[in-house]
């Protein structure tokens, strides 16, 4: 039995991650260390309760303690680190946390991972550390090009410097050490659970409830978007086939600007809810993202050729089931938006219209 220490799967990516492993395998162990920040929530996991094959334990990265005990009690396979500050708005106005979490809890999960995998200078057999990274760490591409796992460093905002940093870490302990290690860098997901600050989900409530769809700058910033479940797949494959040190990208070279997105959203629900109050009249030009990154567009022959890995779902397909799952999860939308959530969003958007 495989086991496994997969950290921040309270979350969007994680919780999708979750279900995916065991819909695939019967016979594995999914210890899941999640501090529960706003991001994370337990809700997410609700169809695993009473599934021994999954372990929940709420905690840190940065807690050295507690994750070598999880080492001591588990002895794992595989460590995939999803844990992470993951909102570009919110890095601008409060780096710090970003760099705690996704560089120094990265950091601490290496140290750990290390202690506990290597001994008398030879590491364990058949183990791997997984980075679950992004491509924003590439920076921005002008009209032309795609982000190729060659392009250099070059990111712009504390988010993805932060996520940057955490990944030459993971590479200095590849380097330094021989950790066996890979990096997965994807372009943006969208699906089920993801936390209503991000465009797709944040639009879906606007557009529900008749509010105002704040767009950064002219709308016309590029982003290659890719189903959850293919990324989830994706990092499966990496974990169980990628060659040890490599980077792979994982991206659908399905980019689309994000007023495209936004008046899909509004056509969609128009005509599915019937409801003349939802039109474009909503849209909102409010000012750009600080130092708002142009295009994204992940080029991802590396993993197809390598691992034959592709992208199952299409957008037309994935933005149908997108947009169902929060049509019947509106409780879930409820809970995640009450409470301090709400003081944030409308503080940070009576500062941009
Ligand atoms: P998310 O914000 O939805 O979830 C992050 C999870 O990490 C939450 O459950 C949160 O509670 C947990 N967490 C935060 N700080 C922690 C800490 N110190 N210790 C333990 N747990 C902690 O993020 P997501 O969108 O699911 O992203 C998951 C990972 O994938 C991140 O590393 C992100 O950088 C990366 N990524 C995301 C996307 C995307 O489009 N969402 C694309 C590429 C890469
Ligand atoms: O590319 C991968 C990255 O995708 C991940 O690493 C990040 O964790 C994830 O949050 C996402 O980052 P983005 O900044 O691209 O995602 P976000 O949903 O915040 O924004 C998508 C685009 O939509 C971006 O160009 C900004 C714009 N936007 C966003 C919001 C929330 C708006 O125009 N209005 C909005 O209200």
């Amino acid at each position: 039995m495989k086991k496994y220490l997969i950290t921040g799967c309270a979350g969007f990516i994680g919780s999708n991650f979750v279900y995916y492993m065991l819909k695939k395998y019967d016979d594995i162990l999914l210890v899941n260390l999640d501090k529960l920040t706003y991001a994370g929530n337990l809700e997410n996991l609700k169809g695993v309760e009473g599934d021994s094959r999954h372990v929940f334990v709420q905690g840190d990265i940065c807690d050295r303690e507690l994750v070598t005990s999880l080492f001591e009690k588990y002895d794992f396979d595989y460590v995939i680190n999803f844990a992470a500050e993951s909102h570009v708005d919110r890095s601008i106005t409060n780096p710090e946390i970003f760099v705690e979490t996704n560089v120094l809890g990265t950091v601490n999960l290496l140290q750990c991972t290390k202690n506990a995998w290597l001994k008398d200078g030879v590491w364990a057999e058949g183990k791997k550390y997984v980075q679950v990274s992004t491509d924003e760490v590439y920076g921005s591409l002008g009209d032309e090009g795609y982000f190729m796992e060659t392009t250099p460093l070059c990111p712009h905002s504390p988010y993805s410097s932060s996520k940057a940093s955490a990944d030459m870490f993971v590479m200095a302990f590849h380097d330094t050490y021989g950790m066996p290690v890979n990096i997965t860098r994807c372009s943006n997901n969208y699906g089920p659970y993801q936390f209503p600050e991000k465009l797709i989900p944040l639009m879906i409530n606007n557009v529900k409830n008749h509010k105002k769809l704040p767009v950064y700058g002219d709308g016309m910033n590029v982003r290659d978007w890719l189903y959850v479940e293919d990324h989830c797949k994706a990092i499966d494959m990496v974990t169980e086939g990628g060659r040890d040190g490599e980077v792979y990208n994982v991206g659908g070279h399905n980019e689309r600007p994000n007023i495209f997105i936004v008046k899909t959203i509004i056509a969609q629900l128009h005509d599915r809810l019937k409801d003349d109050g939802i039109s474009e009249d909503l849209i909102q030009y409010v000012a750009d993202r600080l130092g708002h990154d142009r295009r994204y567009g992940i080029d991802p022959t590396k993993i197809k050729d390598e691992l034959g890995w592709y992208p199952e779902t299409t957008f037309e397909v994935g933005i149908v089931k997108t947009i169902d799952w929060y049509l019947e999860n509106q409780e879930w939308m409820q809970r995640v938006t009450s409470g301090d959530y709400m003081k944030y969003y409308e503080e940070m958007y009576k500062n941009k219209a």
